[in-house]
């Protein structure tokens, strides 16, 4: 983790750099999707990508997290470079310190709640123990520990995005990806999703960086950029 700025003149909260990317290029085929995107993470920081269907805006989060290998250009996790990295090593990366949400949820549907938000603590090998504690800590963070024997399809939307907030956040991830994580909620349960991870980053200090079309969401970050022909603009209207 590296020390990348200071934030006010008293030197009183040093700002760590969680991701940076310095000039990433990505395109399908011919096609020119990412054109020199430059970007960085605090800790604790949120920041929406905005931009039209078709943009880019997963596309960039899939080569952040390694899902798809960039072109060329170099992406920071702390202090590591990582971009050049084999799929075995993204994957340990992935399950140590990043966590994913998505418009449909993607839970998985033949767990419970609590075995859904017990998933990644079991491929982290952890006792069981340990598991039971953290998983009844999570579901009473997300409001859900009366729905806790509950399968995914029982649940309302808006309950589903709590237990996928709750399975991200299990083995404290320092960076958190989200893909329209509003995107198929109305407007009153989209409000609570997002109340919900700016409390989440704030008292646990994750960096999220969220994907969306939706101007409240985006709105509620602390940096907003659009897309525009592959390349990362501040967008400070928002
Ligand atoms: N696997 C792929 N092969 C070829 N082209 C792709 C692939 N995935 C995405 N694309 C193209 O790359 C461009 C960017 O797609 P991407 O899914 O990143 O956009 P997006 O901004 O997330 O859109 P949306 O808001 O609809 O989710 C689109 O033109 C899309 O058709
Ligand atoms: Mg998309």
């Amino acid at each position: 983790m590296s020390v990348s700025s200071v934030k006010n003149s008293e030197g009183l909260r040093a700002a760590i750099s969680v991701l940076k990317t310095v000039d990433l290029h990505k395109s399908y085929g011919q096609d020119r999707v990412l054109d020199g995107v430059n970007l960085e993470l605090s800790a604790g920081e949120r920041v929406a990508i905005m931009g039209p269907s078709g943009s880019g805006k997963s596309t960039l989060l899939h080569c952040l997290s390694g899902i798809l290998p960039v072109d060329s250009g170099q992406i920071f996790l702390g202090d590591r470079e990582v971009s050049s990295l084999s799929e075995d090593e993204w994957a340990v990366l992935r399950s140590r310190s990043m966590a994913f949400i998505f418009q449909f949820f993607q839970l998985l549907p033949t767990l419970t709640v609590q075995e859904n938000v017990e998933f990644p603590l079991l491929l982290q090998q952890q006792p069981k123990d340990s598991r039971q504690e953290r998983v009844a800590e999570l579901l009473k963070e997300v409001d859900l520990e009366h729905r806790r024997m509950a399968f995914p399809e029982t649940l309302s939307g808006g309950e589903q995005q709590r237990v996928a907030i709750a399975r991200a956040l299990a083995a404290s991830p320092k960076l958190l990806f989200a893909d329209e994580p509003t995107g198929s909620l109305d407007a009153r349960n989209g409000q609570a999703i997002l109340d919900l991870l700016q409390a989440l980053s704030e008292r646990t200090q994750t960096a999220i960086l969220m994907a969306t079309h939706d101007r409240q969401a985006a709105s509620r970050c602390d940096r907003v950029f659009r897309l525009v022909e592959g390349q990362l603009i501040e967008d400070a209207s928002v």
